[in-house]
């Protein structure tokens, strides 16, 4: 299957960097929202990167108008009606991600596919909301989307084959590498990540090194871009708690438990460089 129009459900971080390089791709893109502000928001963002890629000499600015034309906002789902891709990146919660699967359902073409872009929660359980599981995979890009040069296509043990095909396609007219992982939790990247970072959080707070010394040591030691400490905050602290609690509970491994400090720095809204404070400062 050709992909041609392509949806995105929700304009935040993630879905507003998907809509973004799909249309830098050349795809027509609907993006829906929750209400009129978010929507503007979000597409404000996009125009923003595209604006600093063109300061940058990275885009032509005839460029930036072109891409901007090809992404249509909305509040309704019945525009998503011509799509043949829909991928949701809304609020990593199970309920309403299932509530928008079964509302695309009932709006979308017999063919079209659905794909989530989350980052543990079993796709599975989001396909059974549809009535086309076989045309349902998981497709989890990282943030920041128009940097980050992979996609991990998630694969359930309904998907067809010929989703799968269509979605590394799609991926690959990105220009992105694609990985594919099984409907397991954390897929390959969250697995491997998480338990890493909640080290990180743990060193720092048994005072094994100072913050400033865990990040160094991580990120010159191991020719990193960035430390554990500073990845936390730039994931957002209570993603980091939330993916490690889903681990947890779906794997029972100690590894996966959350430290104390990291729980304590959620519940005092210190969430990283989205509320302007983490482990670092960002005011
Ligand atoms: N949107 C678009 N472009 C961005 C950007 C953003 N939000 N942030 C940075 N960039 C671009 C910059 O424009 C710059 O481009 P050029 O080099 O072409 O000018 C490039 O990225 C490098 O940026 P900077 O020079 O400002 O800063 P940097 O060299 O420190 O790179 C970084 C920033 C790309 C974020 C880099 O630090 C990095 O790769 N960090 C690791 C990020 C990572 O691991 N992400 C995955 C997180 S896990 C996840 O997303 C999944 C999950 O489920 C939790």
């Amino acid at each position: 299957m050709n992909i041609q129009r392509v949806g995105v459900v929700g304009c935040g971080q993630m879905g507003g960097g998907i809509v973004q390089v799909f249309a830098q791709a050349g795809f027509p893109v609907v993006v829906l929202e929750n209400g009129s502000d978010l929507l503007e928001r979000g597409i404000s963002r996009i125009a923003g990167q595209l604006a600093r890629a063109v300061e940058k000499g990275k885009l032509p600015s005839e460029d930036r108008e072109r891409v901007l034309a090809r992404i249509t906002g909305t509040l309704n789902f019945s525009d998503f009606a011509n799509c043949d891709l829909v991928i949701e990146a809304i609020v990593e919660r199970m309920e309403p991600k299932r509530e928008v699967f079964a509302t695309l359902e009932r709006v979308v073409k017999p063919g079209a596919i659905l794909a989530s872009n989350t980052s543990s929660l079993a796709i599975m359980e989001i396909a059974v909301a549809t009535n086309r599981p076989d045309r349902v995979a998981g497709m989890h890009f990282f943030n920041p989307v128009p940097v980050m040069p992979i996609v991990e296509v998630v694969r359930t043990i309904r998907t067809s084959d010929e989703t799968i095909e269509t979605i590394r396609a799609a991926a690959g007219a990105l220009g992105k590498s694609v990985v594919l992982a099984k409907d397991t939790p954390g897929f390959i990247v969250n697995l491997l990540l998480i338990p890493y970072l909640l080290d990180a959080i743990r060193a720092c707070e048994q005072g094994v090194a100072s913050r400033d010394d865990i990040d160094t040591a991580m990120k010159l030691g191991c020719g990193l871009p960035m430390g554990p400490l500073t990845l936390a905050d730039f994931i957002g602290l209570d993603t980091v708690l939330w993916i490690g609690d889903v681990l947890l509970a779906e794997l029972h491994q100690e590894k996966y438990a959350a430290p104390p400090l990291l729980r304590r720095m959620v519940t005092a809204g210190l969430l990283g460089r989205k509320s302007g404070r983490g482990f670092y400062d960002y005011a």
